[in-house]
C-alpha cells in the first residue's frame, strides 16, 4: 500500500493491515513530524517523509508488489508535468498497481483562483481532470471506476435533512464534475 499526500490520515491504525502488508505513508516533513507525534504506527508502517515527485524515497517501494496506491487531494496541488511523471513511475515501479485518486475540473481549478480561502492560503489546483488527455498521456492504464463524489455526498452524508439538496444539486454538471474520484489498474 503506498498512500500518497497522506497528510494527518489515520488509516493504518484504523485498517490495522498485517505485518505481511507493506503500507508506505509519504508526505512532506513538516507533516511527517505533525504524524510522528500524533501516531504511534508499528513498524511495518513506514512514514516517508519526502515530495511525491521526489525520486529518493521510491527505493522503499519493493517493484515485486502489486501495489494499492491512494492519492487523496493530492493531485490537484502539484503541476501538470509533475503528476504524470509520478503516475508513469508508478506504473514502471511496481509489478501491478491500482491507482485512486480524486481530481477536480477544470473550472474548480479556476475557481480556486478566486475563493478567499485559497487565497487567504496562498494556493490554488495546478492540475485538473482532463480524461481524453490522461487516457492518451497513460495508454497502459484501464479505468475501473470514475464516481462524482456529489453522488457519494447524497447518499453518505451524515446530515440526512441535506441529502436532497445534495441530489438536486447533484443534476448540475458542474456540480457532478467538480470533484471526482477515479481508480485505474495498470494492464
Ligand atoms: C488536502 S491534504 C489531503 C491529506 C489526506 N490525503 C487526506 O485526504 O486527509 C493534501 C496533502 O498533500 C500533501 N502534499 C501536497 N503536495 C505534496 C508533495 N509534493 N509531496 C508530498 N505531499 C504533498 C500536503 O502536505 C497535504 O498533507
Amino acid at each position: 500500500m503506498l498512500h500518497l499526500g497522506c497528510g494527518l490520515d489515520s488509516r493504518p491504525l484504523r485498517l490495522a493491515p498485517p505485518p505481511s502488508c507493506r503500507w508506505l505513508d509519504v508526505d512532506q516533513p513538516e507533516v511527517m513530524d505533525v504524524r510522528r507525534r500524533l501516531y504511534d504506527f508499528p513498524a511495518h508502517v513506514r512514514q516517508v517523509p519526502g515530495s511525491v515527485t521526489a525520486e529518493s524515497w521510491w527505493r522503499e517501494v519493493d517493484p515485486d508488489r502489486a501495489t494499492l496506491v491512494v492519492a487523496e487531494g493530492l493531485f490537484m496541488y502539484i503541476r501538470p508535468a509533475a503528476v504524470h511523471a509520478l503516475v508513469d513511475r508508478i506504473v514502471s515501479g511496481t509489478r501491478r498497481a491500482e491507482l485512486a485518486f480524486d481530481a477536480v475540473s477544470a473550472w474548480s481549478a479556476t475557481a480556486s483562483r478566486w475563493a478567499p480561502t485559497f487565497r487567504a492560503l496562498g494556493t490554488s489546483f495546478h492540475w485538473a481532470w482532463h480524461p481524453a488527455d490522461f487516457a492518451r498521456r497513460h495508454r497502459t492504464l484501464r479505468e475501473l471506476d470514475d464516481i462524482a463524489v456529489i453522488d457519494e455526498m447524497t447518499v453518505r452524508d451524515p446530515r440526512v435533512w441535506l441529502r436532497p439538496f445534495l441530489s438536486a444539486a447533484g443534476h448540475l454538471p458542474v456540480v457532478q464534475d467538480a470533484l471526482r474520484v477515479h481508480r485505474f489498474t495498470t494492464r
